[in-house]
């Protein structure tokens, strides 16, 4: 059976949005019977962890892919971050395809992460990508000249102050499907075949009202 794209959960907007959110606190509610359990048996074998998403693991096809790094101009002198890399194909033909200098890939749930690191073995790229097991939130953006996300509308919206404050100027930003609320895209192209939706922006020159300071 075919796995529902994102774009997909976009058509039907709050009310999925609304199941993925439930779902996470179905998550979460699981995640503390099970530490219940475990503390009640503790002779038992110890539950899997349970893993914490802001976004379910979705992939994004490689024709789509392509058509990202196409739009942001990936070329020899990028660093190439993917945040929330799934199985890290983003930076991977980044590398191998765009000759991008370096990538990096994060993602909270470590199977991904094997993932990641079994294809860039394929690849041949290990010398030239790396990815480690992080949440996005907290990832230290600052060596990134490009920065690809395949996220949802409100994750973006909790990224999109990090984006601004700690990425430097001239940084281009593609995602793929959502957008950025009221920071417009400087450019949105349809993927054909499969219509998916890809917005580019740009990290403009740091001012007062970017990076959230105040003016005396
Ligand atoms: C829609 S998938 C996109 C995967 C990949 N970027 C692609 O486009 O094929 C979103 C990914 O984000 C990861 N993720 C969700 N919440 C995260 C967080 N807080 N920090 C890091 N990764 C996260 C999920 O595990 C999943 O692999």
């Amino acid at each position: 059976m075919q796995k529902p794209t994102l774009s997909l959960m976009r058509s039907t907007g709050v009310v999925v949005l609304a199941a993925i959110v439930a779902a996470c606190g179905a998550s979460a509610q699981k995640s503390a019977v099970e530490q219940d359990a475990s503390q009640a048996k503790p002779q038992a074998s110890p539950s899997p962890k349970v893993v914490k998403k802001d976004v379910p693991y979705v992939p994004t096809p490689q024709n789509v892919v392509d058509e990202m790094l196409k739009l942001a101009k990936v070329k020899k002198d990028d660093v190439v971050y993917d945040l929330g890399c799934g199985d890290g194909r983003l930076v991977i033909t980044a590398v191998k395809n765009f000759g991008a200098k370096r990538g990096f890939g994060v993602d909270i749930d470590p199977d991904r992460i094997a993932d990641s690191n079994a294809n860039a073995k394929a690849a041949g790229v290990t010398d030239r990508v790396s990815f480690a097991v992080q949440d996005l939130f907290q990832t230290d953006l600052k060596d990134a000249t490009v920065v690809t996300l395949y996220l949802l509308p409100e994750v973006n919206l909790r990224l999109r102050p990090k984006l601004l404050s700690e990425l430097r100027p001239g940084t281009r930003v593609v995602s793929h499907s959502f957008d950025m609320g009221d920071w417009k895209p400087q450019k949105t192209i349809t993927v054909t075949p499969g219509g998916q939706r890809l917005h580019l922006w740009t990290i403009p020159a740091k001012t007062a009202q970017s990076t959230g300071a105040t003016t005396p």
